[in-house]
């Protein structure tokens, strides 16, 4: 479980997040919606260490990561799939994969997770020794997030997964990062402008407008807020 308290950080001086405080627990999917600017990378940023807090707490499960640099945030089992993705374009889909397992040094269970990055993804399979460049906007964000799972990490920061996504491909990313919340019992804290179909997936929600919090709780209970459904859901 990640809990954050009343989490405050600033850019150049600027407030950028204004005691935000957010649970996301294990096995399940947590949204975080808002318009751009709001402070949702912010927010992610600062749980895995690279940015650093003005205020609050942040702990995963039960220890404060404030204070760690990244790689430690890492090491604790945190993965940080940022906006555009950050492939390496020059090299093949499986070196890709295989930079999301490189601190692990348990070969056989490495394999089976590649055996299942591309049980989730099977083009990446059939595909595994094209470099990366020559994949389109969806199937490189496929290729992250299959990098993500070969950390086996024990929480997924999720960036705006779905941004420039066609709107198939974009429902079927976002299944796929339910599905490993459900199956592996895995914490996922979703970063989401397609707030429509974030909330459809997640279990609870949090709404951030200008750094605060403006709604939090059941995912079909924000969903269901006029406010909303006027803002941020355009019906
Ligand atoms: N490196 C930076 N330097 C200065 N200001 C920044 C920096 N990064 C973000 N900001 C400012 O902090 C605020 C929050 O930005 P942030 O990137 O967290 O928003 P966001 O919700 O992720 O938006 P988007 O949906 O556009 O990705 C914005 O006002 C932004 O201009
Ligand atoms: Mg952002």
């Amino acid at each position: 479980m990640l809990e954050i308290t009343d989490l405050s950080v600033d850019h150049a001086g600027v407030t950028a997040l204004d005691r935000v405080s957010l649970t996301a627990r294990d096995g399940v999917v947590t949204a975080l919606v808002g318009a751009n600017g709001a402070g949702k990378s912010t927010l992610l940023k600062a749980v895995s260490g690279l940015l650093v807090p003005r205020g609050g707490g942040i702990r995963f499960e039960g220890q404060s990561l404030l204070g760690l640099p990244a790689q430690a945030v890492v090491q604790r089992g945190i993965c940080h799939v940022p906006e555009g993705r950050g492939l390496f374009p020059f090299m093949s889909v499986l070196d890709n994969l295989l930079v999301g397992a490189h601190l692990r040094k348990d070969s056989a269970a490495i394999r089976d997770d590649l055996d299942k990055v591309f049980h989730y993804f099977p083009l990446l399979k059939d595909q595994r020794q094209r470099l990366a460049r020559n994949f389109s906007g969806g199937q490189q964000q496929m290729i992250a997030i299959g990098r993500g799972i070969m950390s086996r990490p024990r929480f997924y920061l999720f960036d705006e997964p779905s941004i420039g996504l066609a709107p198939l491909i974009t429902r079927e990313v976002l299944n796929t990062i339910a599905t490993l919340a459900r199956e592996d019992k895995r914490g996922v804290l979703l970063v989401e402008q397609n707030a429509n179909l974030a909330l459809d997936i997640a279990e609870d929600a949090y709404v951030l407008e200008l750094g605060r919090t403006l709604l939090a709780g059941p995912a079909q209970r924000v969903k269901a807020d006029e406010g909303v459904r006027r803002a941020y859901l355009g019906l």
